[in-house]
């Protein structure tokens, strides 16, 4: 007798379309620098850091890895939300600072936003209605996509079935427009945000943003805020959701350390679940507490000091000088680009400029055309979403030598495109 038999494999990954955007990346520069060995290519795609760690961090964690060689100071699992020390200084100098109340026990300690934001989708139903930014950051809707919310990949679209895509385009500033709510079946349940943005380096401002959670608590929606490049920030804009009033009922923040003190090898980020955070009478806080007392273990001691110490006086002057170094490389970047004539986005309030390409290229085109005229490697803005096709994201996370040098190969070979 003949019998199907059945798949033990989790269908929603093969229903992914390709690799995830950055692999694909590394993949095709892999490929060019094999084929050109001799050739020097500068790497401004991947939004990784380059400046090392602040003095303090190392010497905070030097401190802690003699701390695990002592029998006397040795410590074993911690508490999978993360040590006191590093929560009481996230509650101080995060949010206190900033008129904000957050207690402790309202703080995750994890090991990087991109977990958390992948890992918190377990907390909803997959009925539950998720929208997100177009173009957008692929952890969250390749996360969904996975959990089996998303629906189908529509190539022909490049875009989930089930998902609603809010466009950021010039015509709007880069900002989502809020959802329509016409048809109460569509009100999406969960929004993603993410200010600064990635990839277009936009900001909000308060009002702005308040629109958003008056939309979330009138709609009983959740916002999940990724504010990894808050301390990017020069203008006088939120730094959390939770500046805006409401905010508590409708939102969760995610923080990282990997932009803000180069972090992102080290690993050691933190999550916000306000305790008022409720949907049908049950703590979103707790539920997470389950998740991660479940599935977690908890970020070594020895990160968690490597963090607590950037706050620290010396700390605060160390991390603001390393961010100022990026900046400037936006303002390079930035400038640059303007001289030849590109229209250009963001690197005023994030470390991502996002241009337009020239002549109606395609974003993958232009990725081309940069890496093999000026040996220069972004990231095409179609990676990130439809509506992010025709443009290309550069990273200011290089060092000074090499943006000023990846910006005069363009410049030669773009001279007046307007
Ligand atoms: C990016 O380049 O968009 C970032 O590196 C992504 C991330 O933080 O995972």
């Amino acid at each position: 007798m003949s019998q199907t038999k059945k798949s033990i494999l989790n269908a929603n990954y093969v229903k992914l379309p390709g690799s995830y955007l950055f692999s694909d990346i590394a993949k095709r520069v892999q490929q060019y620098v094999s084929t050109h060995p001799d050739n020097q290519v500068i790497r401004l795609g991947i939004g990784d850091v380059t400046r090392p760690l602040a003095a303090v961090v190392i010497e905070a964690m030097h401190k802690a890895v003699d701390e695990m060689g002592s029998i006397a100071s040795f410590r074993g699992y911690g508490p999978e939300q993360g040590y006191d020390f590093l929560r009481q200084a996230i509650s101080e100098y995060d949010y206190a600072n900033r008129n904000v109340a957050i207690a402790l026990d309202e703080i995750f300690v994890s090991d990087g936003s991109k977990c958390d934001c992948g890992n918190i989708t377990e907390l909803f139903s997959n009925e539950a209605i998720v929208a997100v930014c177009d173009p957008v950051y692929p952890v969250y809707v390749d996360t969904n996509a996975m959990i089996g919310r998303a629906g189908e990949f529509d190539i022909s679209e490049g875009k989930w079935t089930n998902l609603i895509y809010m466009p950021c385009v010039k015509e709007n500033g880069f900002l989502p427009q809020l959802p329509s709510e016409d048809d109460s079946n569509k009100i999406p349940d969960l929004i993603y945000l993410c200010f600064p943005n990635n990839p277009s380096g936009t900001a909000i401002g308060f009002e702005d943003l308040k629109k958003w959670v008056d939309f979330a608590n009138k709609n009983n929606s959740i916002i999940l805020y990724d504010s990894a490049y808050e301390a990017f920030i020069s203008e006088n804009l939120p730094h959390s959701i939770f500046e805006i009033p409401g905010a508590k009922t409708c939102a969760i923040e995610f923080r990282s350390y990997s932009k803000t003190a180069g972090f992102t090898g080290t690993r050691c980020a933190y999550t916000v679940i306000p305790k008022e955070l409720v949907r049908d009478g049950v703590s979103l806080n707790s539920m997470w507490n389950r998740r991660q007392t479940t599935k977690f273990n908890g970020t070594p001691y020895i990160t968690q000091r490597g963090a607590e110490a950037t706050y620290s006086e010396e700390g605060q002057k160390e991390i603001k000088e390393t961010i100022a170094y990026y900046m400037k490389n936006a303002q390079i970047i930035r400038q640059g680009l303007i001289d030849c004539g590109f229209e250009v986005y963001g690197g005023v309030n994030a470390p991502y400029i996002w241009l337009k390409t020239p002549d109606g290229m395609t974003s993958w085109g232009f990725f081309d055309f940069l890496i093999e005229k000026a040996e220069v490697v972004g990231t095409p803005g179609s990676g990130f979403g439809p509506s992010g096709e025709g443009y290309f994201r550069l990273t200011s996370f290089g060092s000074l030598e090499n943006t000023v040098k990846a910006i005069d190969r363009i410049k030669q070979k773009f001279q007046n495109i307007s």
